[in-house]
């Protein structure tokens, strides 16, 4: 069945890469071809590929055994923006709008409609094609799950229990060794690593984005808590937690990239503050990428499955310019322009936080 002229559609996955990315391309795909007929493409290395026509036609075959596969079969980038394309004209660096090109080199390739597999940058973009006409379906991705409009997104689950299993390992070396090890994990301007990962850890103390740490507090608790014969804490922090009136730790800017900001550093500046002020020994151990990495988890495998079929078949039903999401546990959509530029961060009074609380953790307030 061939439905609202749609006979050919493409795939792309945006901004950085993330578990499950591969289970999704292999749901729109597998669906595509089985359930509707349709010719498939894949283009190479998100909005890059686009802007520069570099697409493929993906066979059944192609998808075949990538289900397990962390990454993207596909490729993406974190810096490509169609609406404003870093472009350099001898020693100048411009931007330019070529989303104009974009939606030739779809034409170009008779493709009727586009899914966008990527978070909030992605998103922005995908908003602004379907402005433009293109008939667009989004498809929420991102380890931080701060992409708003959606309960959940894919990867997420994984990164979470990388994160656990890590931070379970350096509890023995903590213990052992009478430290306070400090867990940098990824997050830059919410939370939900960090506390999932804390709370399922049993971390001692968990700093986010969204809750403007005191130094003084951190330092107090870990001394309580040595005093009271816990010889050693745990901290995990998202990289993007900072202290009260005080500023994120920036790693480097990326020019011309839709968020300049890359993040990392802070686990390593608290373990000197905390050493300094309490004289107890302290580690940092900063996570990065490896929570972006490795197998999808059950969980994730299933989400991504569910996300890029039902991607499919909205687009089947006439639906476009949404975003596939998981609300209260069922499957939905809304429009992509309630979801370009904004964020979901960790509510104040969420559950968990009060949960944590409640088991004597310490969000360093
Ligand atoms: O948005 C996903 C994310 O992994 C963030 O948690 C992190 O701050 C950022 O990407 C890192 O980006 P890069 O791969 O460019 O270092």
């Amino acid at each position: 069945m061939k439905a609202k002229g749609i006979k050919s559609i493409a795939v792309m996955t945006g901004g950085g890469d993330c578990p499950g990315l591969n289970a999704v391309i292999r749901a729109v795909t597998k669906t595509a071809i089985n359930k509707f007929g349709l010719e498939v493409w894949g283009i190479e290395d998100g909005y890059l590929g686009l802007i520069e026509d570099r697409m493929r036609v993906l066979q059944y075959n192609d998808v075949s055994n990538i289900l397990t596969v962390g990454g993207t079969i596909l490729g993406s980038s974190n810096v490509a923006n169609p609406f404003k394309h870093k472009v350099t004209v001898g020693k100048t660096t411009r931007t330019r709008d070529v989303s104009d090109d974009c939606v030739r080199n779809l034409k170009g390739n008779n493709i009727d409609a586009l899914i966008c597999i990527g978070g909030d940058g992605t998103m922005s973009s995908a908003a602004g094609f379907a402005k433009k006409g293109v008939v667009v379906m989004g498809v929420p991705k991102t380890i931080d799950n701060d992409l708003y409009g959606t309960d959940i997104t894919f990867g997420f689950n994984t990164a979470v229990t990388t994160a656990t299993e890590a931070i379970d390992k350096i509890h023995t070396t903590a213990s052992s060794h009478h430290r306070v090890m400090i867990i940098e994990v990824m997050g830059r301007y919410a939370g939900w690593i960090a506390l999932h990962a804390g709370v399922a850890s049993g971390s001692d103390v968990v700093l986010l984005p969204e809750i403007p740490y005191h130094l003084d507090k951190i330092c107090e608790f870990v001394l309580g808590r040595s005093k009271r014969g816990k010889r050693f804490s745990i901290v995990v922090v998202a990289e993007g937690a900072k202290e009260k009136g005080g500023k994120m730790v920036v790693a480097k800017k990326v020019a011309h990239s839709p968020d300049p900001i890359r993040l990392g550093g802070v686990a390593n500046v608290l373990a000197g503050q905390i050493n300094e002020r309490t004289g107890l020994d302290c580690r940092a151990v900063v996570l990065g990428h490896v929570q972006r990495g490795g197998t999808p988890t059950p969980f994730d495998r299933v989400l991504a499955t569910n996300f890029g079929n039902m991607a499919i078949k909205l687009l089947m039903k006439g639906i476009k310019g949404h975003l596939v999401v998981q609300k209260d546990g069922k499957l939905a959509s809304i429009p992509l322009s309630r979801v370009a530029g904004k964020i979901k961060t960790v509510p104040r009074n969420h559950h968990l936080i009060r949960a944590a609380l409640a088991v004597g953790t310490s969000f360093g307030v």
